[in-house]
């Protein structure tokens, strides 16, 4: 059955290619609310697509972006894999760094160019694709087949545990298969066990009414940035640990296996700099670069703020400032507390005269997955004999909210089997997905769903 699907897909690489350019092009940035239309234009234009290809698909309405959901239940008595993937993609911005532009893909040096390739349009594509080749070529699925593709991951979005917890029933599987990572290198798949959670807030500083005159005020009042600059210095040292007091207290500790195996993962702080363009690596040294990656809570500011920034000079003391802050989480973490340890630590940082206050604040857990089950050696064999090695296993430094929602509500194994490569510049610009990485995960979905069914 593997083989004729495979040949299938070969033979219509090109036709393949094209929906994926197609879907790339509609600018569904969930974060933006004038691209609503087009994070709904992509729901609808996936749902069609789901029914073409001859699965049984619907869009469905949530408290926000709709899910997008397909199905098809032929095989009484085989096993039931849910695919999961998420239609919205993260901002383009800033524009002016983009080789072509984000929205309308281009190929160049065999990757497609566009917001969205790899994360994660081309690789929830590349399953759809193998479910394509498998009917076409053998008239039926090997195993009975779910697909959610929903429309807030990258804003961290509440409605959809709401939606799994709602339909449960109808999301009933024997296991989850997500797509939204990277291979270590093409040669090299890996299985990721365990993803980080997320405590996030903004924060605002205000010491005045309004900007005020710096010569007139100066030396007078506080200075809000500077206050906040003196709250960020306090909240981690210079060798990089979050010096917020019980930060630490419940993160998962690594076991002496466990640090081995993942110390077999040749990524070190050469990878860091080569993967994401750093001067230096940087952090906690009692910790290697894998530990913290995956195994390790951080604390970053993502954007900071205040005053005049336009161009020449403006002689004000700002009104206020702000910074966005996320803490990663490691399992064990709760985000509530990790909130409150947070707030707690920057009001008691904060200098007299300024004022704190904390706005959009989430949170939501890590996630810790038992690898146990037989059907990883579905996805192990297919990734080997797609890839050529067996797969690393992985801690992953970021964070697929609903993985935990899918283990919490579904209680089935989540199996995530990224199909990009770590310098696809995921969230930055010029994001990419190599047309090789497509097609090998159109081969690998293709065969595990093929092993599944012999399991
Ligand atoms: N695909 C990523 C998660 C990821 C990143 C997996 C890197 C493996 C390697 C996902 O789309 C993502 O970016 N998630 C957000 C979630 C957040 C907005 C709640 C993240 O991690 O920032
Ligand atoms: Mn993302």
């Amino acid at each position: 059955m593997s083989d004729e699907a495979l040949q299938y897909a070969r033979a219509h690489r090109d036709a393949y290619l094209d929906d994926l350019l197609k879907y790339v092009a509609i600018p569904s940035v969930s974060a933006q609310p004038e691209h609503k239309p087009d994070v709904l234009r992509a729901a609808n234009w996936l749902t069609q697509h789901l029914n073409e290809i001859g699965l049984d698909s619907r869009i469905m309405p949530t408290g926000g972006n709709p899910v997008v959901y397909g199905e098809w239940m032929k095989k009484p008595g085989a096993p039931t894999v849910l695919i999961y993937g998420h239609y919205d993609v993260q901002p383009a911005e800033p524009f002016d760094l983009w080789k072509s532009p984000p929205f309308a893909p281009e190929i160049r040096d065999g990757a497609i160019y566009a917001r969205g390739a790899d994360d994660n349009k081309g690789q929830h594509m590349a399953h759809i694709k193998a479910l394509d080749a498998l009917l076409r070529a053998t008239g039926e699925l090997p195993v009975n087949v779910k697909i959610i593709v929903e429309g807030e991951e990258e804003i961290g979005g509440t409605n959809l545990p709401l939606f799994v917890r709602e339909h449960a029933a109808m999301l009933a599987c024997d296991c989850v298969m997500i797509s939204d990572g990277s291979l270590f290198d093409i040669s090299r798949p890996t299985i990721t066990y365990g993803l980080r959670g997320l405590s996030q807030m903004e924060v605002t500083v205000k010491a005045l009414a309004r900007d005020v005159h710096s010569g007139h005020f100066g030396g007078n009042v506080q200075n809000p940035a500077v206050a906040i600059a003196q709250i960020i210095a306090g909240l981690k040292d210079a060798q990089g640990r979050v010096v917020v007091p019980s930060f630490y207290d419940d993160v998962r500790p690594l076991s002496t296996d466990e640090r081995a195996e993942i110390a077999q993962v040749p990524w070190g702080p050469a990878e860091v700099i080569n993967e994401s363009g750093a001067l230096q690596a940087f952090g906690d040294p009692d910790f290697t670069a894998n530990e913290r990656k995956g195994a390790r809570p951080t604390l970053e500011i993502n954007g900071l703020w205040s005053g005049y920034t336009g161009p020449g000079g403006k002689t004000i003391i700002p009104a206020e400032a702000h910074c966005k802050i996320t803490c990663r989480l490691v399992p064990y973490m709760d985000p509530q507390k990790v909130i409150d340890a947070v707030q707690a630590h920057i009001r008691k940082l904060a200098p007299p005269g300024v004022e704190v206050s904390f706005k959009d604040v989430h949170g939501g857990i890590a996630s810790l997955i038992d690898r146990s089950s037989p059907l990883f050696q579905a996805a192990a064999a297919a990734a080997e004999a797609t890839y050529g090695n067996p797969p690393y296993y992985e801690l992953e430094g970021g964070s697929i909210p609903v993985v935990a929602d899918f283990l919490s509500v579904l209680q089935k194994p989540v199996i995530l089997l990224g199909f990009g490569l770590p310098t696809d510049a995921i969230h930055s610009p010029n994001e990419k997905y190599s047309v090789e990485c497509y097609e090998k995960g159109i081969e690998a979905s293709v065969r595990f769903l093929t092993g599944l069914s012999q399991k």
